[in-house]
């Protein structure tokens, strides 16, 4: 709707004409207010109310429409109907976002940023809820909650705080791989179009004749990498905290449509047992000499939200929604995370949160037998709602839209099963090593720029193991660094 098109009276939420929304009514003029004043009290109430609780982690963000096209053909490893011809295209929506911060967040910070994808196929909505990072701190769910307290407020002080940082990272080796992406040159992306985007987990893509692929998603920026060094990004967050969001939708309304290339790593499933390292690790990528990136199709974003609040704000974004043809892998993050969004968004947004435009299927039509709750909005009608019933409603398919993955041993708090090279330090120093004398200066003066607050020589000296692990050199340069600065 556009902005001219409101036309006649204002009028209260029930549509009668207000006369006055100046004054509010009072028994005799100076006199106290009245109770039989609704405007005022309808007002009043309905601004208490226009907060709903900002997400978890990720409430800052900025969110785009646009089109996926389908450039080769990828029939032999998945049957997933929008990715069934070359040339397809599929409407999705993007939201990105920072991590850590809270709503009113700058973007211009050193933060992974979220790339959480919504492609509303005819096979039902399919949720793709990835960052710019191909890995991520952590490897087992149970440790989500622990690690996002350090990385949010402190109990006492009421900020973030280097010793909760530093310390969980510490004990966490695991960390050190993303820990060295982040205090790397792409830590602070200089805008939302300038970064790629990776579904990070691998997920399972299986074909027609019922065989299974673990497969990663990459999305490659048309734009090309563009970062903010940490003095850029300082300077950039005081001035203008929405740097990222504003140039999103500036970039669009200016015709400018972001683009990036999709690609797919491709494993056959035969192959996950023995690969070198686990394969459903998040700490890890996998080398494209193992499995290269095969190009898939398009991204375009070209239109955006018309409403804030009803579509970012309200936008929910579910690990669980899969479409036949794709399916979860035994990633322990991302089993975690099946659980996680559903319960939040319910939370969050509520019981029929999947029932607003963003985030009902566009392509095809939701028939499912959920009844009632909050905002409720009658779609269904008169329809019966159960299942199995004689009156001709929408029946179960009987056809899984993953295949089921074989499991081994007892049940049990038990790791991961170990692979030849599991190791939480080589790929942390691959990276490292892989970087040019410029950018290892860099790295070393970000991480000890922040290392050099904590408050313990302990937790420091700890931190700073892991990357001597990683890589010697990597290691006694930040060390040295992290003493220059504490004297
Ligand atoms: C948002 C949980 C790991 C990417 C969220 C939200 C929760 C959550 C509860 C807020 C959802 C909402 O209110 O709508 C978890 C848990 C994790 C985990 C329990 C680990 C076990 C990850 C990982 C990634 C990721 C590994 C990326 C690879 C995102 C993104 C959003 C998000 C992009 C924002 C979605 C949006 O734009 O609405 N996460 N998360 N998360 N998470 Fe995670």
């Amino acid at each position: 709707m556009s902005v001219e098109s409101t036309t006649g009276p204002l009028t209260t939420e029930a549509g009668a004409p207000v006369a006055d929304n100046q004054n509010s009514e009072t028994a005799g003029i100076g006199g106290p207010g009245l109770i039989q004043d609704q405007l005022l009290i309808e007002k009043l109430a309905h601004f208490n109310r226009e907060r709903i609780p900002e997400r978890i982690v990720h409430a800052r963000g900025a969110g785009a429409y646009g089109t996926f096209t389908v450039t080769a053909d990828a029939t032999p490893y998945t049957r997933a109907a929008f990715l069934s011809e070359i040339g397809k295209q599929t409407e999705v929506f993007l939201r990105f976002s920072t991590v850590a911060g809270n709503l009113g967040a700058a973007d211009a910070v050193r933060d992974p940023r979220g790339f959480a994808l919504k492609f509303y196929t005819e096979e039902g909505n399919y949720d793709l809820v990835g960052n710019n990072t191909p890995v991520f701190f952590i490897k087992d769910a149970i440790k989500f909650p622990d690690f996002i307290h350090t990385q949010k407020r402190d109990p006492y002080t009421g900020s973030q705080e280097a010793d909760n940082v530093w310390d969980f990272w510490g004990l966490s080796p695991e960390s050190t791989h993303q820990v060295t992406w982040l205090f790397g040159d792409r830590g602070i992306p200089a805008s939302y179009r300038h970064m790629d985007g990776f579904g990070s987990h691998t997920f399972q893509w299986n074909n027609a004749a019922g065989e299974v692929f673990w497969v990663k998603y990459h999305f490659k920026t048309d734009q090309g990498i563009e970062n903010l060094t940490q003095d850029e990004a300082n300077k950039l967050a005081g001035e203008d905290p929405d740097s990222h969001q504003r140039d999103l939708r500036e970039s669009i309304e200016r015709g400018d449509f972001p683009t990036w290339t999709v690609g797919v790593q491709i494993m056959p499933a035969a192959e996950a047992a023995n690969y070198r390292f686990n394969p459903f690790d998040l700490t890890k990528v996998w080398p494209h000499a193992d499995y290269p990136v095969i190009e898939i199709g398009k991204l375009e974003l070209n239109r955006n939200p018309e409403n804030i609040f009803a579509e970012v704000e309200q936008s929910v974004f579910s690990p669980h929604h899969f479409v036949p043809g794709i399916g979860p892998s035994p990633d322990k993050m991302l089993q975690g995370r099946l659980f996680a969004y559903g319960d939040a968004h319910r939370y969050r947004v509520g019981i029929n949160a999947d029932h607003l435009p963003v985030n009902r299927p566009h392509a095809t039509e939701a028939r499912s037998h959920g009844r009632d709750g909050a905002l409720y909005d009658g779609r269904h009608g008169r329809q019966k709602n159960y299942e199995p019933n004689s009156f001709g409603g929408p029946a179960q398919t009987g056809l899984p839209l993953w295949q089921p993955a074989p499991v081994a041993g007892s049940t049990g708090e038990q790791a991961a099963p170990s692979h030849a090279e599991d190791n939480d330090f080589v790929q942390a120093g691959n990276l490292y090593r892989l970087m040019s004398e410029d950018e290892k200066g860099r790295l070393i003066d970000n991480l000890a720029g922040f290392l050099a607050k904590v408050s313990r020589d302990d937790i420091a000296a700890r931190a700073i193991e892991n990357f001597r692990n990683a890589d010697a050199d990597y290691g006694k340069r930040l060390e040295a660094a992290v003493q220059a600065l504490r004297g």
